[in-house]
Order: C-alpha cells, then sequence, then structure tokens
C-alpha cells in the first residue's frame, strides 16, 4: 500500500465562513445542519457545533438511502443522548421530509409560544441551513420549497450573496453563506470525504484511496464485495487485483489494470451499487 495521503486545507477560508455564518446566526431563530449519513462524522465541521452552540438547532443525517439503516439507527440512538435532535432523510427522493416541519415546530415550541402571547403572529420562522459542499443542501432547499426555489428579495444589512428561500408563509430559509469546509487535516477524514466523493478524487492517488476502501468494506460489509464481485476476504490489494480480473481489466502479459479496477470501485461504490453502506459508527 503507498504513503498515507492527505488534502490540503486552507484555514483562511475557514475563518471567513466562520464570521459569515455568525453574523447569519444573529438574523435566524433556528439552524438545519445537514451531515451525510455514511460519514455522520467527518461530514460534520467540528467547529460549527461551537458556532451553533446557542441556536436551537436540527441534524439531518441526509443521504441516507445510502447508509446503512442498522448503523443510522445507532447514530439516532446517540444523538438522542446527547439531546441533538436529529432525523434521517433523503433529499433526493424526499423521503423523510414529512417529519422535519413538526421536528423544527417542537424544536422552537417555546419561541413559538412567546411569539403568540405577544400577539406576534404571522411572522416568519427563519432557518439557516449549513453544511458542507456536496451534502445535499440544494436539493434540500430544492424539495423543501416545492422544486421552484422561491429566491427571497435580498435583504437590506445583509451579505451580499446570502440567499433566502421561502418555503412558505411561515418559513424562510439561508442557504449556508461562504464555503463550510469540511476538517480535511485528519487523515481519516480526508479518505472519508474522499470515499463518497465530497471531494474530488484528482487530490488523492486512487488506487491507494480504493485501497482504504477496501480494507474499510472487508472488515465490515465484505459479504456485500462478495455479493457484487464474487470475492472471497483478502488483503486488500488481492481483493483490488481479484476485482479487475473478475471485471475483465487485464492488460497485456495477463497483469489486472488496478488504476481502472480502482476507478471502478469507487464508482459503484458512490454511485450505491455495492449496496447500504455507512463508514463511520458512534
Ligand atoms: P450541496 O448543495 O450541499 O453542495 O449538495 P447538493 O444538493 O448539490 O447535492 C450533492 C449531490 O448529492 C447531488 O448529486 C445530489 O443529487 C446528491 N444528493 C443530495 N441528497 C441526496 C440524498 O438524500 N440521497 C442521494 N442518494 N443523493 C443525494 P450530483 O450527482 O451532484 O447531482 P445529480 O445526480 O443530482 O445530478
Amino acid at each position: 500500500m503507498t504513503e498515507p495521503q492527505t488534502v490540503q486545507w486552507f484555514p483562511g477560508h475557514m475563518a471567513k465562513t466562520r464570521r459569515q455564518i455568525e453574523k447569519s446566526l444573529a438574523l435566524v431563530d433556528a439552524a438545519v445542519e445537514l451531515a451525510d449519513a455514511r460519514i455522520p462524522v467527518s461530514s460534520r465541521n467540528p467547529e460549527l457545533a461551537g458556532m451553533l452552540a446557542n441556536k436551537p438547532r436540527i441534524l439531518l443525517l441526509n443521504k441516507c438511502d445510502m447508509a446503512d439503516p442498522a448503523v443510522t439507527s445507532q447514530w439516532l440512538r446517540a444523538y438522542q443522548a446527547q439531546d441533538l435532535r436529529a432525523l434521517p432523510v433523503d433529499c433526493r427522493s424526499g423521503k423523510g421530509l414529512r417529519e422535519w416541519r413538526g421536528e423544527i415546530s417542537a424544536l422552537l415550541a417555546d419561541r413559538l409560544a412567546a411569539c403568540r402571547a405577544k400577539g406576534m403572529v404571522g411572522k416568519p420562522l427563519r432557518l439557516l441551513v449549513v453544511g458542507i459542499p456536496n451534502v445535499g443542501k440544494s436539493s434540500f432547499i430544492n424539495r423543501v420549497c416545492g422544486g421552484a426555489r422561491a429566491k427571497v428579495e435580498d435583504r437590506p444589512g445583509v451579505t451580499r450573496g446570502n440567499q433566502w428561500f421561502r418555503v412558505d408563509a411561515t418559513l424562510e430559509l439561508l442557504d449556508t453563506p461562504g464555503v463550510l469546509w469540511p476538517k480535511f487535516e485528519d487523515a481519516v477524514v480526508g479518505q472519508h470525504l474522499a470515499f463518497t466523493g465530497a471531494v474530488t478524487d484528482r487530490v488523492v492517488d486512487v488506487e491507494w484511496l480504493a485501497l482504504c476502501l477496501l480494507e474499510t468494506l472487508s472488515a465490515h460489509y465484505m459479504p456485500l464485495l462478495t455479493a457484487r464481485y464474487g470475492v472471497e476476504p483478502a488483503a486488500p490489494d488481492a481483493l483490488l487485483c481479484e476485482i479487475g480480473r473478475r471485471r475483465g481489466m487485464v492488460v497485456r502479459g495477463g497483469e489486472v489494470d488496478t488504476e481502472r479496477a480502482a476507478n471502478m470501485l469507487l464508482s459503484e461504490y458512490r454511485d450505491g451499487k455495492l449496496g447500504a453502506i455507512t463508514l463511520e459508527r458512534p
């Protein structure tokens, strides 16, 4: 196996986004954080918890259609133990999104009651939608805004580029200002983000990445590898060769084109063809 690689990270970008998010938080009642249900740790920026500490928030475990349902349930129990409201959702199909409005009402029940008591009715609730790139923020906004994204006019005093969307008369969403970078410095986080395609694999060696993926999959999901490729348990490099050989990726001299096999494995994993897989456990 080649040397571990890390993905380059630029702290400057994070500092700017942190400032933008902190400003935006003053404009909203609560935050909706999206994470990738396949990698609930690596797809959440750890700095966000601090930034959102004083806001009611809800966590949406998105792409749950591609995650292992048993592990998703474990995550939900873990969040419940931490008093964090979390919901599994699939923003591509809309599954799970029927429940989220109820969760928001429950989350903001005190605030809504206080507003009613003061006779302040009719003011829409405002929510900040946050998450790292590719986690499904646009899909979520599109889904809950009913297809045609109803963009609200630019508001004075709001950073240019802040995007407001109207769900209905009672609810408005603000898209993450800036780019909330994932936490790349941790090698495993970088790897998991590259497995799912959240970061481009142009920045890492594809064969190395595929070997890392095989190491993880053979530990937890060997039956899925066997079902898809007909391979038996073996070391990652032997598995990659066997997968390539079984797919006819043999070059002159009878050698397996492992780069091609690696690309195929990663792309089939990302397309969910191997099955429902979660790479991180509570
Ligand atoms: P972002 O705004 O946070 O950057 O993410 P975006 O909504 O653009 O979603 C990134 C990719 O993830 C999109 O795929 C989107 O379709 C997919 N996606 C979002 N939510 C889900 C989900 O719950 N399940 C699954 N399986 N996929 C989801 P894409 O390949 O970039 O585009 P496309 O295939 O939709 O054209």
